[in-house]
């Protein structure tokens, strides 16, 4: 495994998005107390992070089994959503149990910042994550099941049983990030969602679910929308994120051709998530 990695001011952090919008392996993060962000992407091979040098300048350094550990020690602050969970990047039992004892009624999720999407920082995670709160607020005291389309780190089938989903079934294209996601599910006691290795194109929609959840960029979407509303039921709830603004409009209006209908949209920086159910 191989990193390529560059400094760069926070005030171009909008740029860097954009420019890595849809890659996958790409981490941004923030220094603690400075106005710099640390940029990352993690290849297989060390000519793939030698092109992004080519182009963008930088660092690229071989990543051995013993700096994963390293990386760890800088964690992410706590996110809180709304009053119902807060995501934390420790996996210490000890501190877990401090927190949850300091933050009652909420729901702690542990994810430490690994080689997968989904820490609950990014906007499109986030709001996601608001989304199905208030969903699962809606059907408390009812058996609920979820699908969650690119899981990642597995953060959204997590916090879907931790607010109470009877079942929740996820699937991710990438090896490395169901590892990690894998790892998440045993840390958060999660026995409830069931992961797959799965590409989405390849999924067959089964039983109908009560949400489905798929944070998994534009194009992928605009495809995928027909097997999204077989999945979800009449009453069932679809959110999509990991959509950029400008390309909004033209993904909704596919899923809408594919039998939803859009009931909130919500743009965080460049980024919409939507809300919706069948028409
Ligand atoms: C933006 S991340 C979302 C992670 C997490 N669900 C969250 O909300 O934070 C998108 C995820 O979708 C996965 N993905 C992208 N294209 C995919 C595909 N065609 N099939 C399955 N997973 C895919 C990526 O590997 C990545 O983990």
């Amino acid at each position: 495994m191989f990193v390529w990695s560059k400094l760069s001011s926070l005030k171009w952090m909008d740029v860097w998005e954009e420019m890595f919008a849809g890659e996958q392996r790409a981490v941004m993060t923030r220094l603690p107390g400075k106005k710099t962000i640390r940029l990352e992407v993690y290849c297989e091979k060390k000519s793939e992070a030698q092109k992004i040098f080519k182009e963008f300048g930088g660092s690229v350094r071989e990543l051995k089994a013993q700096n994963w550990a390293a990386m760890g020690s800088e964690l992410p602050e706590p996110v809180k959503i709304g009053k119902a969970l807060l995501l934390v990047g420790t996996d210490k039992a000890a501190e877990l149990v401090e927190i949850k004892q300091s933050n009652p009624g909420r729901e702690v999720i542990s994810i430490p910042p690994e080689l997968a999407f989904g820490t609950g920082h990014h906007a499109t995670t986030a709001t996601a994550l608001r989304m199905l709160v208030d969903f699962a607020k809606s059907r408390a005291g009812t058996e609920w099941s979820m699908i969650d389309l690119g899981t990642g780190s597995g953060v959204l089938a997590i916090a879907a049983e931790k607010l109470g989903a009877g079942s929740a079934w996820g699937c991710d294209f990438d090896a490395m990030a169901l590892r990690a996601a894998a790892k998440n599910l045993k840390r958060n006691k999660t026995k409830k969602v069931v992961l797959e290795e799965m590409d989405v194109f390849k999924w067959k929609p089964g039983k109908k679910v009560d949400c489905v959840m798929a944070n998994i960029f534009h194009d992928i979407l605009e495809k995928v929308f027909p097997k999204i509303a077989k999945a979800v039921r009449k009453d069932g709830m679809v959110v999509v994120s990991g959509i950029l603004k400008s390309q909004a409009a033209g993904c909704l209006a596919a899923g809408e051709e594919a039998g939803l209908v859009f009931e909130e949209v919500v743009t965080k920086g460049k980024w919409v998530t939507a809300r919706g159910r069948l028409k």
